[in-house]
């Protein structure tokens, strides 16, 4: 995705939607579209294609169609070609096995690479995946392993737009042969189905349709992960206050964390009954024994996975052992909890997951990562009949959360704005109901967003569904209108 430029002089909440539809969630609550668009006309065959070692099935797809392979051992060498494809290709059979880390560390030190050798020649690396978005139907399941590339590499191209592109495919020959005309595009995120190209796209989800409810009441017993926490906190008191849950579970790093005793003090306050339990969330172990009902009382029906760790920073200065730790906190322990929960009837489980592994965001790499992956587990879940939401939450406006003063200003400045506890409550709640497994709550001021394009092209491809392309003289007035 295009990095989400600032406007000079556009003040933040100009035009945004908080002003003038406070009371509807609707159009914050969006979802990721995948759009079929033309398959652009194919380039000459007799090609000559530069790919980085591995990938044998893309490598004999790519001669099939009678081109020619240059097959580099690594980023260094490949410097020099205008486009080198990157394939992250799982095994046969193997989608889903590896835990939440999977690909994503070594990824890194790929783009770290390539961003070095390439310099600014304007080569770009097009890092192949199969199957690793959910880009056909809700039904689509994608390879967990390889899910958080693409967290990773829309953050990438947040920070560095030209350099990367991100293709997936699902393996089919007539994917194989939309393969080259698809890279021509330039497109930055595409994914091949069956031959048919396909682009996300941002679009508002349709609110109502979950048939069972909310999955929170009277009869639950909810674990929320991260209590301690700033999210983790808010939604436990509204778990209470809104849908009547009488019976809570909270867990932090430490049961002594004051944070979690005064929490568990107020909600019992409410009415409820609420236990604090120390847990390290990466520790397999120590939460299976959390989800072990202690005899005579109750299992656990409902989850909330707010646990999480930030470890922001720019491409060029993130680690594989940096993005491991963020993965683990929250993606790979997000795994523990499905896999430790398979046998209770859970009613809800849900998941904070993070809008920048949709928007991409620059210095958010490992948080994109590791939201994607919280994404395509809910995908997972649904799949095999699992309740699962997965929240992928623009910033809020809530002290002590992940999002401080200078990111939200941050982020403010690249359109999207952060969400009042109120508002991203009502976003939950309308969430909770919508039936969807990955939905986008998210405050984009419009009006910023569309300011500096005068180039309706410019628009990062992602939200241009929302913002949809206004005719050259509307768009400077677009900066002062509320959209
Ligand atoms: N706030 C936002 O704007 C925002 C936006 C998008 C997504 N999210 C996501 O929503 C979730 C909650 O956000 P937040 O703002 O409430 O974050 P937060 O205040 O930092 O809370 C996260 C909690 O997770 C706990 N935690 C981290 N690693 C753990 C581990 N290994 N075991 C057990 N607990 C662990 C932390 O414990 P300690 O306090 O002991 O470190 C902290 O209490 C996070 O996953 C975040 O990525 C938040």
């Amino acid at each position: 995705m295009d990095r989400l430029p600032a406007a000079p002089g556009a003040r933040p909440g100009a035009g945004s939607w908080s002003g003038t539809r406070a009371g509807d969630p609707g159009r914050a609550l969006l979802q990721l579209d995948w759009r079929s668009r033309p398959a652009a006309a194919a380039p000459p065959a007799g090609r000559t294609w530069n790919v980085l070692g591995g990938g044998a099935p893309l490598v004999a797809a790519l001669r099939a169609l009678g081109d020619t392979v240059a097959v580099h051992p690594d980023a260094a060498s490949a410097v020099g070609h205008p486009t080198v494809l990157a394939p992250f290709l799982p095994p046969p059979g193997g989608a889903g096995a590896a835990g939440a880390s999977g690909a994503a560390p070594g990824a890194l030190v790929l783009l770290k690479s390539w961003l070095a050798g390439r310099g600014r020649t304007g080569a770009r690396l097009v890092v192949v995946t199969r199957g690793a978005v959910a880009a056909d139907t809700d039904e689509d399941v994608p390879d967990l392993a390889h899910a958080p590339l693409w967290g990773l590499v829309r953050a990438a191209l947040a920070e560095h737009p030209d350099a990367f592109a991100l293709l997936d495919v699902d393996g089919t020959e007539a994917s194989w042969k939309a393969l080259p005309a698809a890279v021509a595009s330039g497109e930055p995120q595409q994914a091949l189905r069956e031959g048919v190209v396909r682009v996300p796209r941002l679009v508002a989800a349709p609110l109502g349709g979950a048939p069972g409810g909310s999955g929170f009441g009277p009869g639950s017993t909810v674990l929320v992960t991260g209590a301690a926490g700033a999210l983790g906190g808010l939604v436990a008191r509204h778990l209470v206050r809104a849908h009547g849950v009488r019976r809570l579970v909270l867990a932090g790093r430490s049961a002594a964390d004051a944070r979690l005793t005064t929490l568990a003090a107020d909600l019992r306050r409410l009415g409820a009954r609420a236990v604090v339990a120390g847990c390290d969330m990466t520790d397999r172990a120590a939460l299976a024994d959390l989800l072990a009902p202690a005899p005579g009382a109750p299992a656990i029906t409902a989850v909330v996975h707010c646990a999480g760790t930030v470890d922001d920073g720019v491409l060029t200065r993130l680690t594989p052992h940096r993005m491991a730790g963020a993965l683990a906190a929250k993606a790979e322990s997000a795994r523990h909890l499905h896999e430790l929960t398979q046998d209770l009837d859970l009613t809800a489980f849900v998941l904070f997951s993070s809008a920048a592994g949709v928007l991409g965001a620059p210095g958010r790499a490992n948080h994109a990562a590791a939201g994607a992956f919280l994404d395509a587990l809910a995908h997972h879940r649904r799949a095999r009949g699992l309740p699962a939401l997965s929240l992928a939450w623009g910033p809020w406006a809530q002290r002590g959360g992940t999002a401080g003063p200078l990111e939200l200003h941050r982020s403010a400045r690249s359109g999207v704005l952060g969400l009042t506890p109120r508002r991203g409550l009502a976003l939950l709640d309308a969430a909770l109901g919508a039936g969807r497994p990955v939905l986008v709550p998210v405050r984009l001021d419009t009006a910023r967003l569309r300011a500096p394009a005068a180039d309706p092209a410019r628009v990062p491809g992602v939200l241009r569904a929302l913002l949809r392309p206004l005719p050259p003289a509307a768009w400077a007035a677009a900066s002062e209108t509320p959209v």
